[in-house]
Order: structure tokens, then C-alpha cells, then sequence
């Protein structure tokens, strides 16, 4: 299969020699080139350049061609923090908080993740699966190129290596590229467990199966009160830095308790949330962006600061301070019950002040190396697989925030195929 993509109003983020990803004060300069052609074959993407140098058509055995005018051209969005598995809606617990009642007093009543737990525990796994199929076919039509895909909906270790399972089959069967997250601290089941007891537990039993089945590319844990402490989760850390599986933290959702800087010890690969950021946990994020050395990516997830009526997470000051961003869906059924990266995008620039181009890098080529995966997605490069989105005609990429009740993507190709 081959396709020509001509007259592309704009080319964003493709590169010669694609960048591993974007600080905060680059992500504005995300490559972006006007009136340009692209090309694919087999999937992949052949060439590209402006139209101006465009050196006509040589070969048109079995070459489609799709006039781009007015359009633009990015890099299909990178997804890096989901929990996209999930037994049930918890529609009822939305409708308890537009009745008066608060995220947190919902779940210290055992709803929150707890109710999804008592609903995973139950699901037969082939249902689990086939439910997670549909939400991830229905999360690549909006736009979704490579994803992350936590556990943590489990709390008991059947069920957690259950959803793991899962998130192994939907590897094997989809293109896209896929990252299992293993959350195993994400709330304290009921019972006995005390945060302590668990993490024990966790580190005990749960990881060593985990890593043995090879069934993580991260971990995570929910560091917060009547969560899990930062001394819990730099426990879990170092368990797991020891199996060589880096760390991710949901951190500073409510409140700031001490997990960005044992994150940042812990040599975590991104910290997420961070709504309720302290002076000095932007001080500390600072000094670790600016001071070399592997990336530390901070996450927001505006569609949680949406759905919740929680703050944003200051993005415009982490950028400021040279931290490079992710933006992500967090699509779970209690806090964001949405996968729609362009929606995320769109708050990006409306509720975070990011510019179009920041807002684009952080969805995608920054998205993308939140989840190691820098090689293969979240840019345009010769060989790269042609996971791209094709605008619908618009009169600038400030349109993605501007026109905010309308899906800005026309058609989405992943692996070079339409989805
Ligand atoms: O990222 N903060 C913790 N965990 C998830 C979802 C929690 C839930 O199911 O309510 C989140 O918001
Ligand atoms: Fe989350």
C-alpha cells in the first residue's frame, strides 16, 4: 500500500532525526512546516518535505493520493496514563457527588476504587478483555497511537495479575504500541490491610509474580492520604528499581505529601497529576529537569481536573521551569471517565494556557517518552510507523482549543491504516 499526502497545510512534529523528547521551554518548538507532502508505504512513513521541494511523482502503480488542503498533520496522540481496564461505569457515584457528596467522602465509604475492585474481582477475565477491546478501538478512532494501561483495579493479587493478563493479550492483538503498568498500590484493599501491610504484601508476593511473568513496564502507586504514604511507595520503588521496572506516581492529586521528591529520588520516569503543587515540589522538579540525565516527565491530567473540580495542574509554571510535560487522559471510571486524547488537548490550551504546539508535543512526542517509547511513536521520521492524525480543515491549530465542543480529527491512521 502506498499514499501520497499532498498539500498538507501544516506538518507537525516530523523530523529528520527525530528528538527523544521536548523540554519545556522547547516544547514550543515542535518541528511544524508548512504546506508539506508525506509518504507512506507499507505502513511506514517513506518521506516528507515542503511542497515547494516536492520532487513529483515518479511511480503511481498503486499509489493513493489524498489532497490535505487545509488540513494539518501530527503524529497520532500517546496516551501515557490509563486504566482503561476496568469492570463497570460509576455513573451512580458521579450523580452521589452532583448530589452534594465529595470524591473523597464517596470512597472512604467504599466506593472509588474500591467499588471498581469488588466489580474486577468478579468479571470473568475473557469479559474483562473483551470490554477493554471495544474502550481501545473506540480510544484509536479518537486519535490514540500508543498507550499506557494500568493495573490497580485488582487489590487482591488474583485479580491484579488478571488484569495484567489482560493488558498482555491487548499487546498481542493490537498494532499500537502498548505499555502494562503494574499500580499495585492503589488503594488499601478492605480487611486487615493497613498501607504498610499491603505494600509488604505487594513487594512480597505480588511484584516478584509480576516481573517473573514479565507482566510490567512500570509500576505505580497513588501516593496520598488515606492512600499510600511516600514511605510506602519508596518502599514499593526500591523493590521494584531492584527488578529493574521503573516507577511512575499518581502524586499531589488533593494534597502535597512528600512523593515529588522521593519520586525524583527514586528515579520514577514520570509523576503524575500533581494538581496541589507546592513552591518547593516545583522548586525540586526544577532542579532535576535542568540538572541532565534521563528525562522526568510531569503528567497532567486535565480531563481528572475537569470531571473532579479540582485544580489544573500549574503546567504553564512547569514548562516555565523547563520541566518537560505529558499531557494524558487518565481514563478510568471514577475520576475521568473519558479517552479522548483531543478533548485533553483541547483543555491543554484552554484551562492550562498551553500553547497549540506545547500542547501537541506534551500529547504526543513527550506522551510518548512518559512511556519509554520514543523510538517508535509520538513523532514523524523516515522508518517510523505511519501512526498519524489528519486534521479536519481548519484555519489554525489554535482551532484543536478554540472550537471546543467539535472533534477537530478527520481521519486517524495507525500502522498506515485507517481506523
Ligand atoms: O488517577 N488517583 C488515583 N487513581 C485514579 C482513578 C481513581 C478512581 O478510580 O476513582 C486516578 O484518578
Ligand atoms: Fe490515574
Amino acid at each position: 500500500m502506498r499514499m501520497l499526502w499532498k498539500n498538507i497545510k501544516g506538518l507537525v512534529g516530523a523530523y529528520d532525526q527525530p528528538p527523544t523528547h521536548l523540554s519545556g521551554k522547547e516544547m514550543r518548538n515542535f518541528a511544524f512546516m508548512e504546506d508539506a507532502w508525506l509518504a507512506i508505504e507499507d505502513g511506514k512513513v517513506v518521506d516528507f518535505g515542503a511542497m515547494s521541494e516536492f520532487p513529483g511523482i515518479v511511480d503511481w502503480s498503486g499509489l493513493e493520493v489524498l489532497d490535505c488542503s487545509g488540513r494539518y498533520v501530527m503524529p497520532a496522540w500517546c496516551d501515557s496514563h490509563t486504566h482503561l481496564v476496568f469492570a463497570a461505569p460509576r455513573g451512580g457515584e458521579f450523580l452521589a457527588r452532583l448530589e452534594g457528596k465529595s470524591y473523597q467522602e464517596i470512597a472512604a465509604a467504599g466506593g472509588g476504587i474500591l467499588n471498581s475492585a469488588k466489580a474486577l474481582q468478579s468479571m470473568p477475565e475473557e469479559q474483562l478483555l473483551s470490554d477493554a477491546r471495544e474502550r481501545l478501538k473506540h480510544v484509536m478512532k479518537l486519535g490514540t497511537g500508543a498507550i499506557e494501561i494500568k493495573s490497580g483495579y485488582g487489590l487482591t493479587s488474583e485479580a491484579e495479575l488478571k488484569m495484567l493478563r489482560v493488558i498482555a493479550a491487548l499487546k498481542v492483538e493490537f498494532d499500537l504500541p502498548i505499555r502494562a503498568t503494574f499500580l499495585g498500590c492503589h488503594a488499601v484493599p478492605e480487611g486487615d490491610w493497613t498501607s504498610e501491610s499491603w505494600t509488604e504484601h505487594v513487594i512480597k508476593e505480588l511484584l516478584p509474580k509480576v516481573a517473573e511473568a514479565n507482566l510490567a513496564d512500570y509500576v505505580d502507586a497513588f501516593c496520598e492520604e488515606g492512600y499510600f504514604s511516600a514511605d510506602d511507595v519508596e518502599a514499593f520503588l526500591k523493590a521494584s528499581n531492584d527488578l529493574s521496572i521503573p516507577g511512575k506516581v499518581h502524586v499531589n492529586q488533593f494534597n502535597s505529601i512528600g512523593g515529588v521528591k522521593m519520586g525524583i529520588e527514586n528515579s520514577v520516569r514520570s509523576l503524575d497529576h500533581l494538581e496541589e503543587l507546592s513552591v518547593d515540589d516545583l522548586e525540586a522538579l526544577a532542579l532535576r529537569s535542568n540538572s541532565g540525565g534521563s528525562p522526568l516527565f510531569a503528567c497532567a491530567l486535565p480531563g481528572c481536573s475537569y470531571f473532579l473540580s479540582i485544580p489544573y495542574a500549574p503546567v504553564r509554571r512547569l514548562m516555565d521551569a523547563n520541566v518537560p510535560v505529558a499531557l494524558a487522559t487518565d481514563f478510568n471510571p471514577g475520576s475521568a471517565p473519558s479517552g479522548n486524547m483531543g478533548r485533553v488537548v483541547q483543555m491543554g490550551m484552554v484551562k492550562m494556557k498551553m500553547h497549540p504546539l506545547e500542547a501537541i508535543a506534551a500529547a504526543t512526542i513527550n506522551g510518548a517518552a512518559a512511556m519509554g517509547l520514543a523510538d517508535v511513536a509520538g513523532t514523524i521520521g523516515i522508518g517510523r510507523s505511519a501512526n498519524l492524525l489528519l486534521t479536519k480543515p481548519m484555519d489554525g491549530l489554535e482551532t484543536m482549543g478554540y472550537a471546543f465542543g467539535e472533534e477537530s480529527v478527520e481521519k486517524v491512521f495507525i500502522g498506515g491504516v485507517q481506523q
